[in-house]
């Protein structure tokens, strides 16, 4: 949520602070602004309401000469999406510059307190709050701006990444971060300042992820320094990240989502390899590996995750459960993190998150850690704040996912979810070598499973003309795709904004068969395994009813074929990775009706790819 992005070196400011804000458009788009310092040390802020073309369209013929800036992309929080609003923020003496992501939550005594010592505010924003709390100490105390920086960050309470710029002086940005993300990119004579490395990639390798509680001191004159808030010094540990930028293009393709729904028989390789072998089929982790008591003395384990990746975790729920014999527990994170949970010395938290920067997850990460539970991450951004806070881990390795709605990231989840399964049911001893090799021998197979999976997107496509006039949509699944109904459902309603459920199929007479008739799909997962004739039975009752069927289902099956109004045919594979396949045609629904509908697929209405906030 709000991309931030900063530079100082020896090259003009501007081109490189909209660039990164393109890059940085997933993580919110309602506004957007830059701040630059010239050589003459004045400062120069633009910004205005809508997204980074609109800010590139309205600095055109503007004074932008500068080779210091910081620069912003918001999804607003407090106030509205308008220009005030926008960020940078300008503190009331027009001196210091500031753009924040996060949520400051004691603002409103902050500000209340700034309003008494004589301070206006144009915006509604809690960051114009800071920037004038940072004046304020910076007067009352004639300090610098670093230790007036430091000061109000003790005073505050909330998350923040922030970076600050002074007039005069046209060298120096000062950042600090608390539970949003921020990295510093090392150039030759420059400094690179985002919320996400992969958007500066093109300049440089070399990135200090900025840890809670610390401040870097980005100055062109000297190396890099970080202090923590109890002004000590702080490590400083550069890491290389190794991203190519085709990653970061649609490479061709009309929308990031239609892209990604693509790349994932080849992400799926990239999942998969150094962890299978294609000779024995043996499974190794090394996350696992390297913790193979805690994983086998483990009583239960919980999963903590938001959104699709939540919907993931309930597939790892059932494969753990049913190949490892170990209890598992499926948590929201936003609610296991106020909920006082009981946590015990032999469960496993796992955590999944795509981006790794979801704030209820990473404080439920914490509030696992501080209870002295292990945490194992699954996680997709390398080096994210979550991959960092946990004891260990598995990468999903599906490249940077930029299109809102959650497509490769799923898939690669729980591919990662079935080989954990697998190695710790080898080690265990819970699964018998048949079934471990039939499912590591499916598994080796998914990215050709996907090949053939979307050579349906041509009749996907044609078939979503059809639907784009309802208003409501029921996803049904059992078992191992009850899930993916449920994740079916998301995608549509937020891309297409229609209204779309996901019910476990046999509970649909328990109330929701109330709603059938025939302006209301239903969207039937059919495909064969052990509940499929009771699937088949309840798509025969919302035929009974006059409601319209979309079954997905296994190639030749003519009993479904009888009672759906249209079919969408997916290969077969081992039960347990139906959901792999299954998702990649409801994925393609969703994404045909929202282009049909005039949807913006990859930047959706309120929405953020990354959810720093709570
Ligand atoms: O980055 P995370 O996996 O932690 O994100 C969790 C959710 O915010 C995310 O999956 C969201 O639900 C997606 N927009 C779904 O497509």
């Amino acid at each position: 949520m709000c991309g931030i992005v900063g530079y100082v070196g020896w090259r003009e400011a501007s081109p490189i602070l909209i660039k990164g804000l393109h890059r940085l458009e997933y993580r919110g788009y309602d506004s957007a602004g830059v701040a630059l310092i010239n050589e003459k040390g004045e400062l120069n802020v633009f910004k205005c309401k809508g997204k980074v073309s609109d800010l590139e369209h309205f600095i055109q013929g503007k004074e932008l000469a500068g080779s210091i800036g910081i620069a912003h992309t918001r999804w607003a929080t407090h106030g509205e999406p308008n220009d005030a609003n926008a960020h940078p923020h300008c503190s009331e003496s027009g001196e210091i510059a500031l753009i924040h992501n996060g949520i400051i939550e004691n603002y409103r005594v902050l500000k209340e307190a700034l309003i008494e010592n004589g301070y206006t505010f144009r915006s509604n924003t809690d960051s114009e709050v800071l920037v004038n709390l940072i004046e304020y100490i910076r007067t009352t105390n004639r300090c610098p701006l670093l230790e007036a920086v430091r000061q109000a960050l003790r005073q505050v309470v909330g998350a923040y990444a922030i970076a600050v710029i002074e007039r005069g002086n046209p060298n120096r940005i000062i950042a600090a971060r608390q539970s949003s993300p921020m990295v510093v990119g090392i150039g030759d004579g420059e400094y690179f300042l985002s919320s996400d490395a992969a958007s500066i990639i093109e300049y440089t390798r070399d990135f200090v992820y900025v840890n809670d509680a610390e401040i870097a001191v980005i100055d062109r004159n000297a190396p890099l320094k970080v202090l923590t808030l109890d002004n000590h010094d702080a490590r400083i540990d550069i890491r290389k990240l190794e991203l190519s930028i085709s990653q970061l293009e649609k490479g061709g393709y009309p929308h990031f989502m239609l892209k990604e729904i693509y790349e994932q028989p080849r992400t799926l390789v990239d999942c998969i390899r150094g962890r299978i072998n294609p000779e024995t089929c043996e499974v190794k982790l090394s996350g696992v590996i390297d913790h193979r008591d805690r994983f086998l003395q483990a009583r239960r384990i919980i999963f903590v995750a938001c959104g699709t990746s939540w919907h993931a975790s309930l597939i790892g729920e059932h494969l753990i459960e049913s190949i490892c014999r170990i209890p598992v527990e499926v948590e929201y994170a936003s609610e296991f993190r106020y909920r006082n949970p009981i946590l015990r010395e032999d469960d496993i938290v796992i955590a999944v998150s795509q981006s790794g920067e979801t704030a209820d997850t990473l404080a439920a990460v914490e509030l696992a850690r501080k209870a002295g539970t292990f945490v194992f991450g699954i996680c997709n951004a390398v080096g994210s704040s979550i991959a960092r806070a946990t004891d260990s881990g598995a990468y999903i390795h599906v490249g940077p996912e930029i299109g809102v709605a959650s497509t490769k990231a799923f898939t690669g989840q729980v591919t990662v979810m079935a080989m954990l399964a697998l190695a710790i049911g080898h080690e265990k001893g819970t699964v018998s070598e048949a079934y471990y090799h039939e499912v590591a021998a499916a598994l080796l197979r998914l990215p050709e499973t996907l090949e053939e999976v979307l050579k349906v997107a041509p009749q996907i496509a044609d078939l979503s003309k059809i639907f784009t006039y309802a208003r409501n949509f029921i996803y049904l699944g059992r078992g191992y795709n009850y899930p993916t109904a449920l994740e079916g459902a998301l995608k549509l309603k937020e891309i297409s904004y229609i209204h779309a459920e996901g019910y476990p199929a046999a509970e649909m007479k328990h109330g929701p068969i109330a709603l059938i008739d025939a302006e209301m799909p239903t969207v039937a997962i059919a495909t064969p395994d052990h509940t499929y004739e009771k699937t088949a039975s309840n798509i025969e009752e919302i035929k009974a009813r006059g409601g319209r069927i979309i079954a997905v289902c296994a190639r030749d099956d003519e009993q479904v074929r009888r009672s759906a109004d249209y079919v969408i045919e997916v290969p077969v594979i081992t039960e347990c990775l139906m959901p792999i396949v299954v998702s990649v045609p409801l994925q393609l629904l969703a994404y045909y009706i929202a282009v049909y509908k005039g949807r913006n697929v990859d930047q959706p209405r309120n929405l953020a790819k990354s959810v720093t906030v709570e």
